[in-house]
């Protein structure tokens, strides 16, 4: 069985002092999930003041993103060794804001999925279809080779500990979510991508969320569907109680 994982992507949302609230009022309404993993991800100048209170209760930290190099000449990035020393222990990668607006590509995403699994990190590897083709039918077709690009290279040993996200782009922050069966069929078509590269083993055992404006009131049909194993939240997890309802599916 996989254990479902709900992670909440602050995206570029919160001071210092609002995430320490947000959090602070979340760990008390989450605190008997312990069937579930939860993660937050608030932007990376937050992660200390996050670690510091999230420090003892049941929540993960994770990042929103990472560079592949290890340090260097790279102005503004942030490095796998970096987030580990704030006790960061999951990064979202290839978010498809990360690949519409900074220019992420597949081969670099599979870069930082390596250096993330190296440096002990559990990357979110997102992959997800535009609006134009979901309606030119070619939907499995591009999140399938989205997902064996990001996992170019790896073995089926490392497949195991990735996580990935199936977010359709034309439901993300839109209040349209993808229907429960169209989740579960895409969710199915990657398990079998994975299947096709890394073998049974690897395929049953990677988690695949669901995002795409998930929320209390989709959650749990979302969540009773075979394949889908969690979501990556965005607005909702902005609210405690709303993301508290979500991990409570
Ligand atoms: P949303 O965002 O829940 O606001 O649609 C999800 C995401 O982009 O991860």
């Amino acid at each position: 069985m996989r254990k479902p994982i709900i992670a909440g992507n602050w995206k570029m949302n919160k001071t210092a002092e609002e995430a320490k609230a947000l959090i602070k009022y979340l760990i008390p309404l989450v605190s008997d999930a312990d069937n579930v993993d939860v993660i937050v991800c608030p932007p990376f100048v937050n992660l200390a003041a996050a670690a510091e209170v999230l420090s003892g209760s049941n929540i993960k930290l994770g990042a929103q993103n990472m560079h592949f190099e290890k340090s260097g000449a790279y102005t503004g990035e942030v490095s796998a060794d970096m987030l580990l020393a704030y006790g960061v222990k999951y990064v979202i990668l290839g978010h498809s804001e990360r690949r519409q607006y900074f220019g992420e590509t597949d081969e670099g995403v599979n870069k930082k999925v390596k250096v993330a699994l190296q440096a002990g990190l559990v990357p979110i590897v997102c992959v997800g279809e535009t609006l134009e083709e979901r309606e030119s039918g070619i939907t499995s077709e591009i999140v399938c080779k989205q997902t064996k690009l990001a996992l170019l290279g790896l073995s089926a040993e490392e497949v195991k500990g990735v996580v990935l996200a199936y977010e359709p782009i034309w439901a993300i922050g839109t209040g349209k979510t993808a229907t429960a069966d169209d989740a579960n069929d895409t969710i199915g078509a990657i398990r079998n991508a994975v299947k096709e590269v890394f073998g049974d083993d690897a395929a049953q055992s990677i988690r695949i969320q669901y995002g795409g404006s998930m929320k209390p009131a989709n959650a749990s049909e979302l969540m009773a569907k075979p394949e889908i194993d969690g979501g990556l939240i965005g607005g909702a997890a902005l609210k405690a109680e709303d993301f508290s309802k979500i991990v409570k599916f």
